[in-house]
């Protein structure tokens, strides 16, 4: 019996070793083949992607660490408030928050990527002081609106417009269940249910107006509602656009500058964008 044993330990040791082998090769497989995200957009984020689907705890904060190395985000301040705002409380369930990638959010809307709410914010910074007003026109989830009101802190004004009101409601859960709830709660932050075109001129003039969504041409109401030393940052075209950035001077004249090419869904009818035109 004691014979026996001894051959058959070094086998069984052998075997155990060959399994735990087998074990760790599949573990690290998987991890090298985990899905790579779909690059639209931005095909030259494709390896942040590949990092940022097999980064572990904190997600959020890898994604900002990236956007911070690619050059996206410039600023200290942007980078405080995108660690502070999780973008995973504001993409419907079972999406990917933190891929650099724009997500469907229902209604022919979509919650724009992670890079070009990064622009969007460092291009505006400077009017997002605190005690300034925003107007996000075209707020869908809320999540830039609360980046704003972080900003302009509880002596500002961030004003969110969107006209789907299931995404009114949408943007106001995801809001309160966000760092910039309190906010919400004593009013500096609020969303509206209009056409967004029209602006919201009760809390008009506006340091930092952006509209999240594709203009034919920029509407006159944002114009007259954006404050002298304001800027507006607004996508602009039909199947070609570029992000507009639209300074109005002290004067009231206006300067625009191209940012760079950009593809958004449609400013448009709450008709025609549910039919999908
Ligand atoms: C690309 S999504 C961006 C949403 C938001 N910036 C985000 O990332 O969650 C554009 C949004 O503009 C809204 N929109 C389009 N036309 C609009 C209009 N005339 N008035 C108000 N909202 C509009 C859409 O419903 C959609 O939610």
């Amino acid at each position: 019996m004691k014979e026996v044993n001894k051959r058959i330990f070094p086998v069984a040791a052998s075997l155990r070793t060959f399994l735990s082998l087998i074990l760790i090769r599949v573990v690290l497989t998987a991890k090298i083949t985990a899905p790579t995200p779909s690059t639209q957009f931005s095909p030259s984020l494709s390896r942040m992607e590949q990092y940022w689907s097999g980064s572990a705890i904190n997600k959020n904060k890898g994604m900002v660490e990236n956007l911070q190395s690619y050059g996206i985000i410039k600023s200290r301040k942007v980078a405080e408030v995108l660690e502070n705002i999780d973008r995973g409380l504001f993409v419907p369930n079972g999406a990917q928050p933190y891929i650099d990638s724009p997500m469907a959010i229902g209604y022919n809307a979509t919650i724009s990527a992670p890079h070009m709410h990064a622009t969007c914010l460092q291009l505006l910074e400077n009017y997002l002081q605190p005690g300034m007003h925003a107007l996000d026109v075209g707020s869908g989830t809320g999540y830039l609106t609360a980046c704003f009101a972080l900003m302009v802190g509880p002596n500002g004004r961030a004003v969110g417009v969107e006209h789907i009101p299931e995404l009114v409601s949408f943007s106001i859960k995801n809001i309160e269940k966000s760092a910039a709830a309190p906010l919400l709660k004593d009013g500096s932050l609020s969303v509206h249910e209009c056409d967004g075109r029209q602006g919201w001129p009760e809390f008009a003039p506006y340091h930092a107006i952006h509209v999240g969504a594709a203009a034919p041409e920029i509407p006159q109401p944002l114009i007259d509602q954006l404050n002298p030393g304001g800027r507006m940052v607004i996508p602009v075209g039909n199947i070609f656009q570029d992000l507009k950035v639209v300074d109005k001077n002290s004067d009231g004249s206006i300067s625009i500058r191209t940012e760079t090419s950009v593809r958004y869904v449609p400013l448009t009818s709450k008709e025609a964008q549910l039919k999908g035109e």
